[in-house]
């Protein structure tokens, strides 16, 4: 029978409470969040109490030191995932780590040698690859139906919806709409084309909106308030090259004069899809075009993903969000900045 596991979550903000920790009391019967931390005791101590957490600490150090946990799960602010990461991988300890995996790529690369250095299991909680119709969309990959697929269009843009505190600091976030969201749309767009080697990036990214007063409109509002800076991009235009000819556009935005979107769209060879809902435009038995809505699971991807990594924990296996595929996923977001201060395309 699988063990039961003990997980000690770092980081008592926004997403930890609204999401992990609300995820985690749907699977008391795999998992037990036995320690939570953060460097304001305070916001470890309220999540302790409200989600019955029998611990809580000021540091990972701490935590560490004083608890007895099978893995860590990483909910700071983006800036803060690497040193937690390597403190928990020296620790020997298991790591499931928010997305984006790091603020510089440079801070991704030590990650990825911490991990590989202890041989400990790690997971980007990238947790679009983990909802019903991404699942669904992979096993139909799997089964042939989508042939090869070479080229993939995906938008995430919100007309305001800039994030509030630390996600506008450049040294706390790494950058701005591209790592925040841009990571959901272009990680799962590339997972779904089964991740073609990326050649270059060419792209641009706009700061002309900046910090808007614009009224009437909801905001995330991470707990960690930052220091006070915005300097990040409002949106970014992108075209990815991968080995085989095979393409991605994408676009992102956190703040824009124009609709808000979020779609994804995969073209193969032998059929293409769109999401929300899935569905699949090829051709039938007969030889006519056909298009078609399958039959789709729906889920909660936080529950999925958090059950997913216990699973892979228990038996040994490498998630389907492995360390490697952060590492990727990390350069590609890299190459976008660069390009975008080149003003040309650049390799990755
Ligand atoms: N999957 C998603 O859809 C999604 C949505 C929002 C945020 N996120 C990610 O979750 C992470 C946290 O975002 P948030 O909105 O919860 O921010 P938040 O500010 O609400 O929470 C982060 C917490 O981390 C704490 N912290 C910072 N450094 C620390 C350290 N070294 N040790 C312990 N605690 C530390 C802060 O004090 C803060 O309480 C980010 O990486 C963000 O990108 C993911």
């Amino acid at each position: 029978m699988a063990k039961k596991l003990r997980a000690g979550i770092i980081g008592a903000g926004n997403i930890a409470t609204s999401a992990h920790l609300p995820a985690y009391q749907k699977l008391t019967d795999i998992v037990e969040v036995v320690a939570i931390a953060d460097i304001v005791p305070e916001r470890a101590k309220a999540a302790a109490e409200k989600y019955n957490i029998p611990n809580y600490y000021s540091s990972v150090e701490e935590l560490l030191e004083n608890c007895e946990v099978d893995y860590i799960d990483i909910c700071t602010w983006t800036a803060a995932h690497a040193p937690v990461c390597i403190a928990a991988a020296k620790a020997g300890k298991d790591i499931l780590c928010e997305k984006p995996l790091a603020a510089t790529l440079e801070q991704g690369l030590a990650m990825e040698k911490a991990v590989k250095d202890a041989g400990v299991n790690f997971m980007l909680a990238v947790v679009t690859r983990y909802g019903g119709e991404q699942i669904k969309c992979r096993e139909l990959y799997e089964n042939g139906v989508f042939g090869e697929i070479y080229a993939a269009k995906t938008q995430y843009v919100r007309r305001r919806g800039t994030p509030g505190g630390w996600f506008t600091d450049k040294e706390l976030a790494g950058g701005g709409p591209v790592l925040d969201i841009g990571v959901h749309a272009i990680d799962r767009t590339w997972y779904l084309m089964d991740r073609p080697k990326p050649v270059s990036v060419s792209a641009e990214v706009s700061y002309r909106i900046g910090d808007f007063k614009t009224k009437g409109i909801t905001r995330w509002m991470p707990f960690g308030k930052g220091n006070g800076v915005f300097d990040t991009e409002d949106s970014a235009t992108v075209f990815f090259r991968f080995e085989g000819g095979k393409t991605m556009m994408a676009e992102i935005a956190w703040a824009i004069n124009g609709p808000e979107r979020a779609t994804t769209q995969l073209f193969g060879s032998k059929a293409g899809c769109t999401f929300e809902p899935l569905t699949i435009y090829g051709e039938n038995e007969e030889g006519y075009l056909d298009t078609y809505k399958p039959e789709v699971t729906p889920n909660n991807y936080f529950e999925e993903e958090i059950r997913h990594f216990v699973e892979c924990v228990n038996e040994g296996k490498t998630p389907i969000s492995p360390i490697e595929d952060a590492v990727t996923v990390q350069r590609m977001l890299d190459g976008i900045y660069r390009s975008a201060e080149a003003h040309k395309e650049v390799t990755i």
